[in-house]
């Protein structure tokens, strides 16, 4: 299977709720708020699709914060039948190109504790542990804070536990 990357339109929304569906157990964006990610001018979305026949089979998002460098990867997910042949890994160094372009100096996301796959793959893309969500999402997982500089910079790692304050999450980051 071969694939490209482009940035998603509305047209893509059914693409989006039908990943959605495939991709995650139960925590789903609905297709109100997809249409919404695909509409907001803080958002960027790329999409990965098929050739020759154009079937979506990825996407990722990332989140623009007015006055701010930090950029946040807030959806991302390939179809499972598209796994293991790198489209994810080249959704994420798309958007991080994206970012650079914009000036951000600083990638950030959350993934879920039991999330290995994700966690794996953000680790040897060179991201690392900013901080451990306790009891982050609705259904009690907890969420490692992670991020990547992409101005050259280097993080420390030092993770800080943080507990009960950040509240319950649904899933969007990521
Ligand atoms: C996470 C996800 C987007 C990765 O997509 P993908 O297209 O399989 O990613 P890639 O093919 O680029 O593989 C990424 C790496 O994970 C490894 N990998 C892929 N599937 C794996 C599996 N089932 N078990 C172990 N490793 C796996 C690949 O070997 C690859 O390693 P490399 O970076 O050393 O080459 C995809 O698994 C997914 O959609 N999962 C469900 C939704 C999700 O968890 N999203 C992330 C939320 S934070």
């Amino acid at each position: 299977m071969s694939c490209s990357l482009r940035a998603a339109t509305v047209t893509d929304l059914d693409a989006l709720c039908h990943l959605e569906a495939i991709c995650f157990d139960g925590d789903r964006f609905t297709r109100r708020q997809l249409a919404y990610l695909l509409a907001r001018a803080n958002a960027y979305t790329l999409v990965a699709y098929t050739t020759p026949d154009s079937e979506v089979v990825g996407y990722a998002t990332l989140l623009f914060r007015r006055n701010s460098r930090v950029t946040r990867l807030y959806s991302f997910c390939v179809a499972p039948q598209a796994r293991g042949g790198g489209v994810g890994r080249a959704l994420l160094e798309a958007l991080e190109r994206e970012a650079r372009r914009r000036d951000m100096t600083c990638l950030q996301l959350e993934v879920r504790a039991d999330n290995r796959v994700a966690l794996g793959l953000y680790r040897r893309m060179g991201f690392s542990v900013l901080r451990w969500l306790e009891d982050y999402y609705v259904d009690g997982c907890a969420a490692w804070q992670m991020r990547k500089a992409l101005d050259g910079s280097t993080f420390d790692e030092r993770p800080v536990v943080s507990s009960g304050a950040v509240g319950k999450h649904a899933r969007g980051s990521c």
